[in-house]
């Protein structure tokens, strides 16, 4: 999530906002996947105490953002989020393969009729990303997502085309998704940015801002409401 550039589009009071770029090629995202390592870095031969310490780092995670977890065991053992989570570390391994792709896709159901939640193997998944309830959330083949993510229950990181490419969105650091919302199309939402419950969003949100509503509309901190702040009115 590193590499930025200017985007004009989306902004209700202000122009200069920065977010990261859509890949120029879009299929090349999506066939990205058959050279091996993916966008976040992870290989096929991942040693064993760095998966570990993933595994604890994904479970201080999810005891920070849900203050009904009481115990570790709780979360091990009750939470279908990070059930999903990691099934998907394992799947994405194996779509990586081209030989064990099928392979990736069953488990991948597998993980969907246990949790709810349907990540395709394909999906790029950051570190300490949390789904919180799980249930109903759909993350596409071309999606995303960056670190430190909360996603509740009903979110979809859909497409709006059937075309083959990148046709998902890609979703910043530290990006809070909430209940039922829905992100159509290769767009971006900018690192800390915010999508309210049950909105849809199909354009770009700055980085920091929140989109509201269906369609939903974006707004800078502070700048929601009665008018905030005049001033950047006039
Ligand atoms: C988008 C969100 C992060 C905004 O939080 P916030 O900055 O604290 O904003 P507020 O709650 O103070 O609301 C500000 C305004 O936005 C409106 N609003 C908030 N969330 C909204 C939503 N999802 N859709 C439409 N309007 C919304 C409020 O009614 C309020 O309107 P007003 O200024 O006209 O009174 C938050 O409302 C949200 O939707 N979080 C997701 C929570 C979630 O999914 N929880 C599931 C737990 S199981």
């Amino acid at each position: 999530m590193a590499a930025r550039a200017t985007l004009p589009s989306l902004t209700l009071l202000r122009s200069d906002v920065e977010l990261r770029p859509v890949p120029a090629d879009a299929q090349a995202a999506t066939e990205a996947d058959d050279a091996g390592p993916d966008a976040a870095g992870e290989t096929a031969t991942e040693p064993a105490p760095r998966a570990l310490a993933r595994l604890l780092e994904d479970l201080r995670a999810a005891r920070e953002r849900d203050p009904a977890a009481r115990s570790w065991a709780e979360l091990v053992l009750a939470y279908p989020g990070l059930h999903a989570v990691w099934a998907h570390r394992v799947s994405h391994r194996l779509w990586q393969r081209r030989g064990t792709r099928l392979l990736a896709r069953v488990l991948s159901h597998v993980a969907r009729s246990v949790t709810g939640v349907e990540i395709h193997p394909g999906a790029v998944i950051g570190r300490r990303v949390f789904i919180d309830h799980g249930m109903g959330v759909v993350i596409g083949e071309t999606a995303e997502v960056g670190d430190d993510v909360l996603i509740y229950h009903g979110v979809t990181l859909g497409g709006r085309t059937t075309k083959r490419g990148k046709r998902h969105p890609t979703v910043g650091d530290g990006v809070v998704l909430g209940a039922g919302a829905k992100v159509l199309g290769p767009i971006l939402v900018g690192d800390g940015a915010r999508v309210g419950a049950n909105s849809v969003v199909v354009g770009d949100v700055p980085a920091g801002w929140t989109a509201l509503g269906v369609p939903a509309q974006v707004s800078a901190p502070g700048t929601r409401g009665a008018m905030a702040d005049p001033a950047l009115f006039i």
